[in-house]
Parts: C-alpha cells; structure tokens; sequence
C-alpha cells in the first residue's frame, strides 16, 4: 500500500490550553494552534497582556480566549482546567510553555528564594497543569500534552542551576507521565527549544554577558555563532514542531524529548574564576 502524503496541520474541533500565551513562544503556540482550526485558551499570569494578545488573534478571525492563571495556584488550575472542559466540551491538547529564567548566580551563592521562585513556576506549576490534564484526558481517553523544556535541560547550562533543575525535571515529568497515560491512548511529549530571542532571553543574554565580562551584543553574536545552522530561533520554529506533535501525524510517538535548537546542543558558558576579595 502507498503511503499517504503529510497532510497540512488540521485541529478543527479540537479545544487546546496553552500555558504563559501572553508573548514570546507560547503566543506563537496558541497562533499556531488556533490557524490549524483549534478552539485554545490563552492562559497566563499577565492579566492584561494575555487579553491584548488574545484581540490580536481574535481579529484575525481565530478562535481563542483568554484565561488570567497563575500556574503555580495548585486550584485556580485544576478548577480553570475543568472550566474548559465546561464551557468547551472536552480539552484535546495542553501546553505546559510557562516558565521562569533565573538570575544568573553560582550555586554558592544562589539564595533560597530564587531556587524557590524559579521551581515553583517552572517545574511545580508544570505539575499542577499535567495532573490537571492528565485527570480530564483519562476521563475521556484522548488527548495529548506537550511540555516545554530547554536545552538547558539536558545540557546544563552554568549559572543557571534552578532552571537546568527545573527544566531536567520537566524532562522526567514528561516522560513518567507518558507511561502512566498510555493506556488510555494520552500521549505526552516535551520540546527543548534553543535560543529564541524573547524578553526572557534579552535579560539572560544581559547577565550573560555581565559574567563574562564581555558585551551584550558580543553575548549575542557567541550565541549565533555558536548554533549549527547559523542563527537564533524564531518563536515559529519552535510553535511549528508543537503543532505538529498536536497533530495526528505524531500519533505514535509518547515520552519523547524533542530538541528544536538549529543543532545547538547546550551553553555551558563556564564563568572565569572571580578574584577573591583583597587580590
Ligand atoms: N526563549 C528561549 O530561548 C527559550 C529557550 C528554551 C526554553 N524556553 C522556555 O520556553 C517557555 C517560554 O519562553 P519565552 O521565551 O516565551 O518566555 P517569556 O518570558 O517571553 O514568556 C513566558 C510567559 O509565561 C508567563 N508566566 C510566567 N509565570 C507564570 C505563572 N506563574 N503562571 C502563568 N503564566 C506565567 C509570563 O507571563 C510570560 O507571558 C519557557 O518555559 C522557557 O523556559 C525558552
């Protein structure tokens, strides 16, 4: 028997959450989705901004809405979650995109408050939406999950411990909860994207460059340089492999990591050694 052509992406009927929707990569997801014909929600913390980015995609004829969610509200994301279900008819697809960089400091020296801060949104709030999700897609035996990781999370990057931590975890989530949902036809995948030039990335790249002492747009070009196929990510490239893993074309892939990075593997970017005090 032949093979079937790929066909474009079609989600027509589908209904999708997208987590941290309001700019950069997860905007590009919830555009993504919504042109292939689903029905996604808009959910992130900034109330304001994700509800301008929701008209934006409304006036181009999508179907979204906006949800104002702090992911790291254990409730407020089981209760939205089944709102969804709700007023939508089912949830097909969720995308756990939300998360927080870190500010850059040595393990020595990282405080208490950033490692918190950092986990709770970035590996804890992801866990909230995958048993939020997980509970409606067993109901319904369907669906699919796609977790944003890093590159961070499989190479770790230095300065950077909270979020290569969290960003491993993510890794582990993924792949634990695809064996666990399985067996009702849920499947559950992470993309590690590289270097995207959004507003998290304008303030890693400032520290960045601050730590190793050299300028930001140096820092920007060593990144540039550094990738294989030669230039940063744009939020599309990494919105695409989404939509696509949401799509039935990946039907028989579960628990697999995805890196989307032009090549690059990971930055370790070793700080030098700092001069003690008195030298
Ligand atoms: N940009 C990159 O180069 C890059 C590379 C690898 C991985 N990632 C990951 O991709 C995801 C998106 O990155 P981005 O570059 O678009 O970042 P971004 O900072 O531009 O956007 C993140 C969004 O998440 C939202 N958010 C933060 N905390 C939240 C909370 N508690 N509840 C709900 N929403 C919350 C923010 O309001 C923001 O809209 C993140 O998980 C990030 O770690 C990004």
């Amino acid at each position: 028997m032949a093979l079937q052509a790929a066909t474009t992406l079609d989600l027509t009927g589908q209904v999708a959450i997208v987590t941290g929707a309001a700019q950069g990569l997860g905007r590009a997801m919830a555009a993504e989705l919504a042109t292939a014909g689903a029905s996604v929600v808009l959910a992130d913390v900034q109330a304001a901004k994700v509800t301008e980015a929701c008209e934006t995609l409304a006036a181009d004829g999508l179907a979204v809405s906006a949800l104002v969610l702090d992911i790291t509200d254990s409730a407020a994301v089981a209760d939205s979650f089944q709102a969804t279900v709700g007023s939508l008819g089912r949830l097909d697809v969720v995308v756990n995109n939300a998360g927080l960089g870190q500010q850059l400091d040595r393990i020595s020296d990282l405080s208490d408050d950033e490692w918190g801060r950092v986990i709770a949104v970035t590996l804890t709030g992801t866990f909230y939406c995958c048993r939020a999700a997980a509970a409606i897609m067993e109901q319904q035996e369907s669906g699919t999950i796609i977790n944003i990781s890093s590159i961070n999370g499989q190479n770790p990057a230095a300065l950077a411990a909270a979020y290569n931590v969290a960003k491993a975890g993510v890794i582990s989530l993924t792949r634990t909860l695809a064996l666990e949902m399985a067996a009702y036809g849920v499947r559950v995948n992470a993309v590690c994207p590289g270097p995207v030039y959004t507003d998290f990335n304008r303030s890693v790249m400032r520290q960045r460059s601050e730590s190793l002492g050299i300028g930001e747009e140096e820092m920007i070009e060593r990144v540039r340089g550094a990738v294989p196929l030669g230039r940063w990510g744009e939020p599309e490239d990494i919105a695409r492999m989404v939509g696509w893993l949401a799509s039935p074309a990946a039907g028989w892939m579960t628990g697999e990591i995805v890196r989307v990075s032009g090549g690059l593997e990971g930055v370790s970017a070793a700080p030098p050694k700092r001069s003690r005090t008195g030298d």
